[in-house]
């Protein structure tokens, strides 16, 4: 791997999104183009249909063109093996952005259906349109909104798209630190999980969830059983970072 890979301080697109980052907080974006571009680079490079081909033009453009905040290769290969640990079928993920992370749940399960809550409208059209060039448009889709919304999103996954007690195998945790742990509270809430499913949490050491962490070891044994995944931020090898994937005990 090239110096310039390894070290995103060597990447003027990582200093834009460090300056970006009160805009990602607000817009779900970094604020120069840059997630219309990866769209518009899968659709120009990548095979159509072809979904590894389209994973892998999503981590080219991410490495070489402009770094993305997607959960990347390496921490990429955690979320597969905990989607297939636990024989996914229904996936539910929060935070879309460019449709990377639901991507790799698709192709890890490819029976599955996913569903992926995310606040932008504009990262929804990205992540729709990088879905329909993978050709995986019939069974990921994105529902625009947050869990934290009074029960807006969480009525419309249950009465619009049959989110029930106990039909949930995967949940993925990808948006705002600080929504991690009420969100996950409010979904236990509704009984969608069931015994054996499995929930990932990514950032969780850069910049990392406190409450969630911690409501974790709390519950070690007793409604979760967590393993600590040591791993690196995306797209580089020089900040560490950790995943956590908690099985539910129910
Ligand atoms: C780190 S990115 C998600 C990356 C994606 N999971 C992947 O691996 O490709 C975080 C995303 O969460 C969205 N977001 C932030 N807060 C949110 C919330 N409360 N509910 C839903 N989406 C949110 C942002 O707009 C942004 O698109």
């Amino acid at each position: 791997m090239s110096l310039k890979r390894r070290i995103p301080f060597l990447r003027w697109s990582f200093w834009r999104l460090a300056i970006g980052s009160r805009n990602i907080t607000k817009t779900g974006q970094i604020g120069d183009g840059r997630e219309a571009a990866a769209a518009d680079y899968v659709v120009a490079n990548a095979r159509r249909g072809d979904i590894d081909d389209v994973i892998a033009k999503i981590d080219d453009f991410a490495y070489d063109k402009s770094f993305l905040i997607n959960i990347g290769d390496e921490k990429g290969e955690l979320l597969d093996a905990a989607v297939r640990r636990a024989h996914t079928e229904l996936a539910l993920e929060l935070g879309t952005y460019c449709g990377y992370g639901s991507l790799r749940i698709a192709r890890a399960a490819p029976t599955a259906t996913v569903f992926s809550v995310e606040l932008s409208e504009a990262n929804a059209r990205v992540a729709q349109r990088i879905w329909a060039h993978a050709g995986v448009a019939d069974r990921v889709t994105c529902v625009v909104g947050t869990i934290g919304d009074g029960g807006k999103t969480l009525d419309a996954l249950a009465n619009e798209h049959g989110f029930s007690a106990g039909k949930l195998d995967l949940l993925f945790i990808d948006h705002d630190k600080a929504a991690y742990l009420p969100d996950l509270q409010s979904i236990l809430e509704r009984g969608w999980l069931h015994p054996g499913g499995i929930v990932v949490a990514d950032n969780m050491l850069i910049p990392g969830s406190p409450k969630y962490r911690e409501y974790m070891r709390e519950q070690q044994g007793k409604l979760f059983d967590t393993a600590e995944h040591k791993t690196h931020g995306e797209y580089q090898t020089l900040a560490p970072d950790l995943v956590l994937e908690s099985e539910y005990l129910g």
